[in-house]
């Protein structure tokens, strides 16, 4: 049994966090990481907003089935009032905790004020934090923030110790600027700085690969947990790969036969819990697919193949297609 770490409210196990990605992290996507160790999860970025006003692609975003937990629900909004709003909204779904969005960088969301253009304005985030904590009815509230706006304004220590005071339960911090988009490095002393900043639970994100980046990411910045985003994509063993290297103990990866069984998996999954049309969930279905054989034999000829898939019995076509034309090859 790994150590735990005492967040929102509970014994959480010393591993790994799937990391909130809209369009990317969904209810399928979760569930498949859950499965591979992930100890928490978030759901994508819902507009405070979008729900106050009964969008129903917001609700939608806001169901959590049981295998997904613990998960937060995560909001963005840059208006104090319909952050208090959405909370009481949310908590008819019963999220382990509420997440605030504050380093979403897009321009659609920080040109409203919102994401990480909180991290300009940390009063106003105040406000949220303060807005979420006075209508949770004591559901945990957390921030997700980055390390600044940009070179120049690298606030994140005197950001999180705000967040803190105003009633924040947790921070994350994404080790990027909000100008560094999603490229750069991740600089992760300046997460470290947070957590000798702050008494509350700092997790630690942004550039998590591998098994020995995670273990590096704990030791190098004293974190008490760590978020892993993209490079779970087409790839939730991650998880795995995590806790055995977390243990000290060997990992061995899945070898491409068992990768294609997972990724027919997680087009069922999608087609089951989506709700969408056979056809639309496929478009869905591609944009995964497309990331579970990178760097295999012969994945450039899948991937170019996955455009194509229409249904269910086209993806179960292309796996056997593959296997029979790799099946000999020794890197497999
Ligand atoms: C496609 C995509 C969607 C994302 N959506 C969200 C989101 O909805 N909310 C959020 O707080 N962060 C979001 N992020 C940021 C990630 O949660 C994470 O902070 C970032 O990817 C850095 O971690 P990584 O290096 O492990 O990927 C998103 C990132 C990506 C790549």
């Amino acid at each position: 049994m790994s150590e735990t770490v005492r967040l929102f409210g509970k014994a959480i196990p010393k591993t790994a966090a799937l990391a909130p990605m809209a369009s990317v992290a969904d209810t399928a996507y979760r569930l498949l990481c859950m499965e591979q160790g992930a100890c928490m999860c978030t759901g994508e970025l819902i507009s405070a907003k979008g729900l106050c006003y009964g969008s129903k692609g917001s609700r939608a975003l806001c169901q959590i089935t049981a295998a997904e937990r613990p998960m937060g629900i995560q909001l963005f909004g840059s208006e104090p009032e319909y952050i208090a709003a959405a909370t009481e909204i949310i908590l008819e779904y019963k999220p382990d905790w509420i997440d605030l969005n504050m380093g979403c960088p897009v321009p659609k969301v920080v040109n409203q004020g919102a994401g990480a253009a909180l991290m300009r304005t940390p009063e106003l985030a105040e406000q949220i934090v303060q807005a979420a904590v006075s209508k949770a009815k004591g559901v945990p509230v957390g921030v997700k923030m980055r390390i600044g706006w940009d070179d120049n304004h690298r606030n994140a220590v005197s950001f999180a110790q705000r967040m803190e005071a105003a009633g924040a339960d947790a921070i994350c911090v994404h080790g990027r600027t909000r100008m560094q988009f999603y490229g750069g490095k991740a600089d992760w002393s300046a997460i470290r700085a947070v957590k000798q900043a702050v008494a509350i639970p700092v997790i630690g994100n942004g550039d998590i690969v591998t098994g020995a980046d995670a273990v590096q990411m704990y030791a190098e910045t004293g974190c008490d947990l760590i978020m892993v985003g993209r490079a779970t994509y087409g790839n939730p063993w991650v998880f795995a790969e995590i806790e055995a290297a977390l243990a000290g103990e060997a990992y061995t990866p899945p070898d491409t036969p068992e990768r294609l069984a997972g990724l027919l998996r997680h087009i069922r999954l999608i087609l089951e819990l989506s709700g969408k049309s056979e056809t639309l969930a496929m478009r869905e279905a591609r944009k995964h697919a497309l990331w579970y054989l990178k760097g295999r034999p012969g994945a450039a000829m899948f991937r170019a193949q996955c455009s194509n898939l229409q249904s269910y019995a086209d993806a179960e076509r292309l796996a056997a297609q593959y296997l029979e034309k790799y099946q000999t090859s020794e890197s497999m």
